[in-house]
């Protein structure tokens, strides 16, 4: 199948990428290295660097005919959307429905559109549900939450497919510190130099962590089911900073010792989303431990 990926030079895209190329497709890789880096792809597919934004995107979709868009470009600092609103929307809603635009053009039969546990705010109950309202708290999980609706509306319209899937927090290697989940990295490589750590409040705060490889599974899997729908992809296991930094002090050989510092405003007590419903759709479920998951990102930080 040939598949477009934007955000291919991502994190989470070069995963991706990989994942497709060795499951024999063709893939398009479009990336503006904004905050992805060309060395993720190390050369084993062209990169057409280019703005999800600009009209060109519709050209190279036209040019070559993708039958699936894997949508995961995006701004994704949430503190970058609070103090710059409308450039995170330039990417996140404008470059979404360029990206839409490109894919109708071009004659896609689907998009496979990348959201965020952020679109969540502070749910009612943990694990979230897939049907679980939208309370976005930033302009980032507001962006994300406007990309799902324009999806919707698209299908509606013009029966371009879609499925969205809303990741939790994601890690592995080539993860930089600026994401979702960059506090893997940064206790990672802080740890790794011996440089001192920080955990905020009481620790208690809770993430879901899921694994990269697992993550890119369930895109596989959305290139032909889950038609229409929207999934939550993490484990359901809230995992607080406080055993995060022990477990990753443990596969870093490192003393687990961090500092403290104050809440900072805006963060979200906890976090969890309930993988079931992926399984009954995309017969999706995360199969690698956070302690499997941090020995093999500690390894790959270790090697860099
Ligand atoms: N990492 C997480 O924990 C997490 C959690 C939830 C959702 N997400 C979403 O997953 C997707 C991938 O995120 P990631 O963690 O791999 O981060 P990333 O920063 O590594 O990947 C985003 C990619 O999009 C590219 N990009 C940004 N703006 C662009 C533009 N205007 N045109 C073309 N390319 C552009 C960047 O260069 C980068 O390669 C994003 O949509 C993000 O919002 C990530």
């Amino acid at each position: 199948m040939r598949i477009l990926v934007t955000g291919a030079a991502g994190f989470i895209g070069s995963h991706l990428v990989d994942r497709l190329l060795s499951d024999g497709h063709d893939v398009i890789a479009v990336d503006n290295l904004a905050s992805g880096r060309r060395d993720n792809l190390g050369g084993r597919v062209e990169l057409h660097d280019l703005d999800i934004a600009d009209p060109a995107l519709t050209a190279l979709a036209t040019a070559r005919s993708p039958e699936v868009v894997c949508h995961l470009a995006a701004q994704v600092s949430v503190r970058r959307s609070v103090s710059d609103p409308l450039l995170d929307a330039r990417t996140n809603v404008m470059g979404t429905i360029n990206v839409l635009e490109a894919a109708r053009a071009a004659g896609a039969r689907k998009t496979v559109f990348t959201s965020s546990c952020a679109v969540y705010g502070v749910p009612d109950s943990l694990p979230v549900g897939a049907d679980a309202e939208l309370r976005p708290k930033s302009p980032y999980a507001a962006s994300k939450t406007t990309g799902e609706i324009y999806l919707r509306a698209y299908r509606e319209l013009h029966g371009l497919d879609y499925t969205t899937l809303a990741l939790a927090n994601v890690y592995g290697p080539r993860q930089t510190p600026e994401g979702e989940a960059g506090v893997i990295s940064i206790f990672t490589a802080a740890l790794l130099e011996g440089r001192p750590t920080i955990v905020y409040g009481d620790g208690g705060n809770t993430r879901d962590y899921v694994y990269v490889a697992d993550v890119v599974d369930a895109y596989a899997r959305a290139l032909e089911t889950g038609s229409g729908e929207r999934f939550n992809i993490g484990t359901g296991v809230q995992t607080t900073d406080r055993r995060l930094h022990a477990l990753v002090a443990a596969a870093a050989g490192a003393p687990d010792e961090p500092g403290t510092a104050p809440f900072r405003l805006g963060d979200l007590p906890a976090m969890a989303l309930d993988p079931a419903p992926a399984l009954d759709g995309l017969g999706w479920k995360p199969r690698t431990s956070l302690e499997e998951g941090l020995a093999a990102t500690v390894a790959w930080a270790r090697g860099r």
